[in-house]
């Protein structure tokens, strides 16, 4: 049987068990998927599991993305450019970070709708996931993205690896096509983010990374103010459909069966 192992710090909440062991299910596939909480100090045995074969594939999280890296043989292009790894693999022996959040929110922003190509793009927050963003972003072909982070300097030091962004004082408001939650403020539902919407119309995207709760008051005034909204689910789904192609070599299948499962 093959074992596959998503580490973090917290990792109680994660769903990428359920989802990969539904999807072995679903393919007939003899493996079994777990999660382990872990602490920095602890990256190396992880590490010396998969290259002892007692692992076949490791999905990183939170705060755990960038730390890895040292630990690896070679990273993919994607990773690099983001220095975030959220996929690990075996290839000729070697161990392989992969950055698989990037297409997870390309694909997950194909299914709201909006078309991203020429517009502005606002970000809030400049954590872990900031960078997977951006690289899809200017993938898409965005005009322009600003970002607004608490702690300013962490938004300034995006700057070394996407040259073209600009970033403005967290409260600053400026214009937007989109406007991308990013931080971790909504996790709690009484959460709210003091900027000030009312005067927007209702052709903008808001869309929240978070995904539980599922609307988050962000999202909330999104809604209110007539505009699309989008949280997180999606963009978790096809991370994890990317990671399970990469191992399995498998398309796995997304339908309502699956979100249904999910929301359980
Ligand atoms: P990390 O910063 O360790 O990568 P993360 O969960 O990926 O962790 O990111 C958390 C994001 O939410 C950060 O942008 C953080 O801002 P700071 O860099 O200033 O810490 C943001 N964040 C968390 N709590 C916040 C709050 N109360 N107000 C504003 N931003 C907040």
């Amino acid at each position: 049987m093959k074992k596959y192992l998503v580490i973090g710090n917290p990792i109680d909440h994660s769903l990428s068990p359920k989802l990969h062991n539904y999807w072995f299910e679903k393919n007939n596939i003899d493996a079994n998927y777990d999660k382990r909480k872990i602490i920095k100090s602890e990256i190396q045995k992880v590490i010396s599991e998969i290259k002892d074969n007692k692992l076949d594939g490791i999905n990183v999280t939170v705060p755990f993305k960038n730390e890895i890296i040292p630990f690896l043989d070679t990273l993919s292009e994607e990773s690099k450019i983001t220095q975030s790894v959220n996929t690990i693999y075996i290839h000729d022996k070697k161990l392989v970070g992969h950055n698989t959040d990037i297409k997870g929110f390309e694909l997950s922003l194909n299914e709201t709708q909006f078309n991203p190509l020429n517009k502005i793009v606002f970000i809030l927050g400049a954590g872990g996931v900031v960078p997977s963003i951006i690289y899809a972003l200017e993938k898409l072909g965005v005009s322009k993205i600003i970002v607004s982070n608490r702690t300013k300097h962490k938004a300034e030091n995006l700057k070394k690896y996407f040259s073209n962004i600009s970033v403005v004082d967290w409260g600053d408001q400026p214009e937007f096509d989109m406007i991308i939650n990013a931080t971790s403020l909504g996790l709690s539902k009484e959460d709210n983010i003091e900027l000030n919407f009312n005067n927007i119309n209702n052709e903008k995207l808001f869309y929240d990374v978070i995904y539980n709760p599922k609307e988050t008051n962000f999202l909330k005034t999104g809604k209110s103010l007539g505009c699309k909204v989008s949280n997180g689910k999606m963009m978790f789904i096809y991370q994890a459909l990317e990671a399970f192609k990469l191992w399995h070599k498998i398309q796995p299948e997304i339908n309502d069966d699956l979100r249904n499962f999910l929301d359980t």
